[in-house]
């Protein structure tokens, strides 16, 4: 994963870099670091473990001199732990060549190996740090012949950013896989992992391309492909503004965009649908196409992946069409059986997940028509895709994905309104209600946070548990999944769902006194068999939490703790329960002091394999 920031140009460096490679941290934050040519072209590196905070406070701590040029990395670690050896930029043995990679780079054992056979020295444990003893190598007073040769040899996926000490006035960025754009500006320019982080510097982008080297000045960029070949760039125009997001009084980004999501589903309906007509402007597929559609397959990971198990149900059930759903990682190398009469969705928050991206490619290299439900305004997911549905939830910052859920989740119910409407499989009067079901759920997440204090102490209660499991049938078996990763992955607490009636086939060996077990029973066609659930993991003295139906009493008998929710169609209960379980987690994870924003180990947008 990791991010880069790399800049050439007259102004001082390192406050351009800080700034800009902040605004990468969603990418990882298990280390950083920065290397930059003073004006006698001296090699300036600073390395600092854990987040970009600890590299501020080092430059604080340290003052640099005026720089012009430098490249900047924030890690998420793949090989080799956290340390400040590990962080990035890595450099050659003469402290000649500073590089910044993101990606995995698949054959460094060899390269190594090979390498230290010339007598290289490595002094850390990441793949990366071949690339500027690789570079160094080919390095006969040509950086850029150099660094060609490099890219010849490396396998797997990588953007890069290179400075020499012998090279002053120069920047080098390469990319294979892992996304890099340059910024051009008024004699200065910019390399970045994403548009956003060189926003406040310029608009003027160039996205480089799969195997494209570009050779940056401060007056000028050259693109070439790895064989050395001249390219045209082409230069956009960003149109699109990122707000920085505040916190707004509340103690962290996860729970404030818990609140903010009532809004984001308001402003979703009322852009989608504009006088109870459908408006899913980006879809960008004929009514024609759509009602030949003979089958769907959903592409996403992690949460997105629930999102996308919520749509399964949704779109069958509504537009009678047979929907198969896969995370990317496994997609992608199963050689799916799909062609031009599938319709792909891939749903993503961030638009930069490499397995959804990959998935992506894979699809429509067989034919598929992708639509892309996605977040992120302008991501390479929304480029790549035929068509994109966007979700416009606003900057997510919290690391735990609560807001881009929820707005994925509606965003499929008005997709399969549509599907259904082409291909005839809902009335009218149906499809009105649906409707008016809809733009009622916005008001009923405020109802939900009225009893946000009960949701707290139940949530503090059982903070202690060392194991939870969540349990849901039909379509709120996902949001059992969905519940159990929250709670991971900000908790740290083990934590399983499943669909309920999968218990007796193993999982309820686990259920003691020790155990808490959160069950997800609102009023539908399975709420009996649920209830029966309930009652047989009390008689194992599971300590049970349930999700119910406001005025549903009879829970109370099966549950020690009750959180309601009011009352929906069976079909958008996902909606609902989303909201409590996003706050069981939280106050779970604060109750045990957890860092909820930004978790151990995770990165916001998980760009390698
Ligand atoms: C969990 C979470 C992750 C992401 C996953 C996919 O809260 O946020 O599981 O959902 O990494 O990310 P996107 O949606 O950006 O493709």
């Amino acid at each position: 994963m990791c991010g880069i920031v790399g800049y050439i140009g007259s102004k001082d460096t390192m406050p351009i870099l800080l700034d800009s490679l902040k605004k990468l941290e969603y990418r990882g934050y298990d280390s950083s670091g920065m290397a930059f040519l003073d004006h006698e072209a001296h090699l300036l590196v600073r390395k600092a473990k854990g987040k970009i905070c600890n590299l501020e406070e080092l430059f604080r701590a340290q003052p640099l001199p005026y720089t012009r040029v430098g490249i900047s990395h924030t890690r998420w670690a793949t090989h080799g732990f956290p340390s400040d050896i590990n962080a990035h930029p890595h450099i050659d043995g003469k402290n000649s060549i500073a590089v910044v990679h993101n990606g995995i780079i698949e054959n460094y054992k060899e390269l190594r190996d090979f390498l230290k056979k010339k007598g290289c020295k490595f002094v850390s444990a990441t793949d990366s740090e071949v690339i500027p003893h690789l570079i160094a190598h080919f390095y006969k007073g040509d950086l850029f012949s150099a660094v060609k040769q490099a890219l010849q040899k490396l396998i797997g996926t990588f953007a890069l950013g290179v400075i020499s000490r012998d090279h002053p006035g120069m920047l080098i960025a390469a990319r294979v896989g892992s996304p890099l754009i340059i910024g051009i500006g008024e004699k200065e320019n910019f390399i970045a992992s994403d548009v956003p982080a060189i926003l406040d510097f310029t608009r003027r982008v160039i996205y480089l391309k799969d195997s494209e080297i570009a050779v940056l000045t401060k007056d000028k960029v050259d693109l070439y492909t790895f064989e050395g070949k001249k390219v045209t760039p082409h230069i956009d125009t960003v149109s699109f503004s990122v707000t920085t997001a505040r916190k707004e009084g509340y103690p962290h980004f996860m729970i404030k965009e818990i609140h903010e999501q009532s809004s984001v589903l308001e402003q979703m309906l009322a852009l989608r649908l504009k006088n109870k007509k459908l408006v899913l402007e980006g879809l960008k597929l004929s009514d024609a196409f759509l009602k030949n559609v003979r089958k769907v397959s959903i592409v996403a990971c992690g949460t997105a992946y629930h999102a996308g198990l919520v749509g399964k149900y949704i779109i069958e059930s509504l537009g009678r069409l047979s929907v198969e759903i896969e995370t990317s990682s496994e997609f992608r190398y199963r050689n799916p059986i799909i062609d031009k009469h599938t319709l792909v969705l891939a749903v993503s928050q961030s638009g930069e997940t490499a397995d959804t991206l990959a998935a992506v490619r894979e699809a429509k290299a067989k034919g598929a028509k992708v639509i892309a439900i996605c977040n992120v305004v302008g991501s390479s997911l929304a480029r790549e895709a035929d068509g994109i549905l966007y979700t416009y939830a606003g900057q997510e910052i919290g690391v735990a994905s609560t807001k881009a859920y929820t707005a994925q989740l509606m965003m499929f119910y008005l997709l399969a309104l549509k599907l259904a409407t082409v291909r005839k499989s809902i009335t009218p009067k149906a499809s009105k209600e649906l409707m008016d079901q809809l733009l009622r759920v916005p008001a009923l997440y405020k109802e939900v946070l009225k009893d946000i204090h009960k949701i707290q102490k139940i949530a503090e209660a059982n903070s202690h548990f060392g194991c939870f499991l969540f349990l849901g049938r039909h379509v709120n078996y996902p949001s059992a999944l969905e519940g159990a990763l929250k709670l991971k992955e900000i908790s740290y607490i083990p934590a399983e769902g499943y669909a309920a009636g999968e218990m007796k086939h193993g999982p309820i060996a686990l259920i003691d006194e020790y155990r808490a077990v959160v069950c997800i029973n609102p009023q539908s066609h399975v709420y009996d068999k649920m209830s029966s659930n309930m009652q047989e993991i009390r008689a194992r003295k599971g300590n049970v939490i349930a999700i119910a139906t406001r005025g549903d009493h009879e829970i109370k008998s099966n549950a020690d703790y009750v959180i309601d929710i009011p009352k929906v169609a069976d079909i958008l209960s996902p909606l609902l329960v989303a909201l409590p379980l996003q706050l069981l987690a939280y106050y779970i994870a604060v109750k045990r002091g957890c860092d909820v924003d930004q978790p151990r180990n995770l990165a916001k947008s998980v760009t390698v394999e």
